[in-house]
């Protein structure tokens, strides 16, 4: 009985539930935590990008630079969420700096077809886990001094493009994956 009112929840969603937020905030782990509650496909639009470059993250920035990085992210971005099959987006950190595409973000949301819910970890948390990740090579120097800078410069685009925000500092992967489903809810 729980599974299908999961199930009935998840229709009534928007077709995409879209995680923004710093790297480290858990946008995948949470991501794909919630695809499965909710029974839908889980789409990271950095392995997007790496399927669609043929490369990692980390040879595209080395070879190409940030640009190309960008360039096809947007495009990534463009087609899952103009994609008709309902799915759960983990946006990689970088995704809210490009206004093509915060605007493609907004005007799905204005059109009821995307939620954009905003993972948020205070800045211990996040250096714990960016450690973990290979993906980031805006990170090798300096990540306390980067992640900080960045925090201030993205704050304005994770508020402008987001309706949901979760504070994830000290919850599990779970604990985060009910409470978005618990706003979302609310919006309902
Ligand atoms: C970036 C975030 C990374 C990855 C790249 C750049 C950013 O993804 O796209 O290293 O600019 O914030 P995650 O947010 O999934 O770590």
């Amino acid at each position: 009985m729980a599974e299908k009112s999961i199930d009935d929840n998840s229709q009534r969603l928007p077709t995409h539930i879209v995680l923004v937020g710093l790297m480290g905030t858990g946008k995948s782990s949470v991501g794909r935590q919630l695809a499965s509650v909710l029974h839908r496909p889980f789409v990271d639009t950095d392995k997007k990008v790496e399927a669609r470059a043929g490369k990692n993250v980390r040879d595209i920035f080395e070879t190409e630079g940030e640009n190309a990085f960008r360039s096809l992210e947007s495009q990534i971005v463009a087609d899952v969420l103009h994609s008709q099959n309902s799915s759960v987006i983990a946006a990689a950190g970088g995704v809210v700096t490009q206004e093509v595409n915060r605007d493609v973000l907004l005007r799905q949301r204005e059109d009821g077809r995307c939620v954009v819910v905003w993972l948020q970890a205070d800045m211990n948390e996040l250096l714990a886990r960016v450690k973990k990740g290979v993906h980031r090579p805006l990170l090798d120097a300096d990540p306390s001094g980067t992640l900080t800078s960045m925090a201030r410069d993205r704050e304005q685009f994770y508020e402008q493009v987001a309706s949901v925000v979760v504070d994830t500092s000290g919850l599990t992967i779970a604990e985060v994956a009910d409470e978005i489903l618990v706003q979302l809810r609310g919006l309902q």
